[in-house]
């Protein structure tokens, strides 16, 4: 609820509040939920280490918003932030099959499954590593099952009062 209550609290164009949420815990379909992920091949799926809840981002489309996918980035962020400072590591996933999520859910046809957040205690040590503006940004695995993110340096993305 905490997670999701900072959600709410975020910025939304308009301040129409277009967002709702499915929270899935152990108590829901969690199993199902899982094979509805696309996570990131084989780099990002941990035999036995499933995520514990889920969250899945609705827009309501008859909320007249053009900004919908802006207040959902900024929703996520916070939920994903809130999470973390109780500890607990999340992926926002865009690659689901959200036909079988409407099913499963009960979703009604006049909201968008936008988003989905998976949610656990941290099964994987990652790491970022500062990469050139033009270099590769797969993320990868090393033999010790460590994940390797690489970021662009922040002195080729950040522009100082021109471009
Ligand atoms: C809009 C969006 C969609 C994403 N969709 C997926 C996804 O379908 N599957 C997945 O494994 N990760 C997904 N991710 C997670 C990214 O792969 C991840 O954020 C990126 O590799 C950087 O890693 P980091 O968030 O740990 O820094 C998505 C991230 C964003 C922002």
């Amino acid at each position: 609820m905490d997670i999701v209550d900072a959600a709410r609290f975020a910025p939304s164009a308009r301040n129409l509040q277009p967002l709702e949420y499915i929270v899935i815990d152990s108590s829901g379909p969690t199993e199902e939920m899982f094979r509805c992920m696309g996570f990131g091949g084989d780099t990002g799926r941990l035999e036995g280490k499933e995520p514990a809840a889920y969250i899945v981002v609705l827009i309501n489309k008859n909320v007249p918003s053009n900004w919908c996918k802006h207040d959902s980035g900024m929703a996520i962020q916070n939920m994903m932030l809130a999470a973390w400072s109780k500890g607990i590591a999340s992926c926002v996933l865009a690659r689901i099959n959200r036909d079988a999520i409407r099913k499963l859910l009960g979703v009604p046809d006049c909201y968008e499954i936008d988003l989905v957040i998976t949610l656990g205690y941290p099964a994987e040590e990652s790491v970022t590593e500062d990469v050139g503006k033009e270099d590769d940004t797969a993320y990868s695995r090393d033999s010790k099952g460590v994940l390797h993110i690489p970021k662009k340096r922040l002195e080729d993305i950040m522009h100082r009062n021109r471009f």
